[in-house]
């Protein structure tokens, strides 16, 4: 089932961030996500989150910030319609194009954006902090 976000759920997100990302968001940067007005979709089974999406609309523009799914529920269509639904609702709110940025190396989430027609517009070099040093990202769009 898909609730909105709000800002008690931030530890059951963190929990999530902390289990599939090498550097997760700290409780401070949903914390801005929160009190900044922007939206987040959670997925919950048996009454616990197993993934969530945070998207800021503006100027007829949806920018994906985060999205995940916990371990023990990817690629079982979590993030598919956590997606489908933040794009619906970025048009209900009067967005054209989604876009946002991926690790290069992220195969799985670059293969669930691709799925539901993101195209890719081009690399932010240096991007992203890894164990030892940086990584691209990748930029995508899609239109609304
Ligand atoms: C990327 C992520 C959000 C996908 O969520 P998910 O719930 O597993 O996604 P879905 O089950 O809806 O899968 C959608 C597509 O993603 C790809 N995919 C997801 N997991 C995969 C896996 N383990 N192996 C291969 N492809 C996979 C497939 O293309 C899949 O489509 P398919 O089911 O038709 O094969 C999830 O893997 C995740 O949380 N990863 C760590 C955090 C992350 O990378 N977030 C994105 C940051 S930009």
């Amino acid at each position: 089932m898909l609730h909105t976000l709000v800002f008690s759920d931030i530890p059951a997100l963190i929990a999530i961030e902390n289990e599939v990302h090498a550097h997760p968001w700290t409780a401070e940067a949903f914390e801005i996500c929160f009190k900044a007005g922007y939206s987040g979709f959670g997925m919950k089974k048996d009454e616990q989150f197993v993934g969530f999406i945070i998207l800021a609309l503006g100027a007829e523009e949806c920018h994906i910030l985060n999205l995940g799914t916990a371990r023990a529920y990817q690629h079982q269509g979590v993030g598919t319609q956590l997606l489908l639904y933040a794009l619906q609702h970025a048009k209900f709110y009067g967005a054209r194009i989604a876009y946002l940025e991926v690790r290069a190396s992220n195969v799985h989430a670059i293969a669930l954006y691709r799925k539901v027609n993101f195209f890719p517009t081009g690399i932010r070099k240096g991007y992203y902090q890894t164990a030892t040093g940086h990584e691209d990202a990748s930029m995508f769009t899609c239109e609304l």
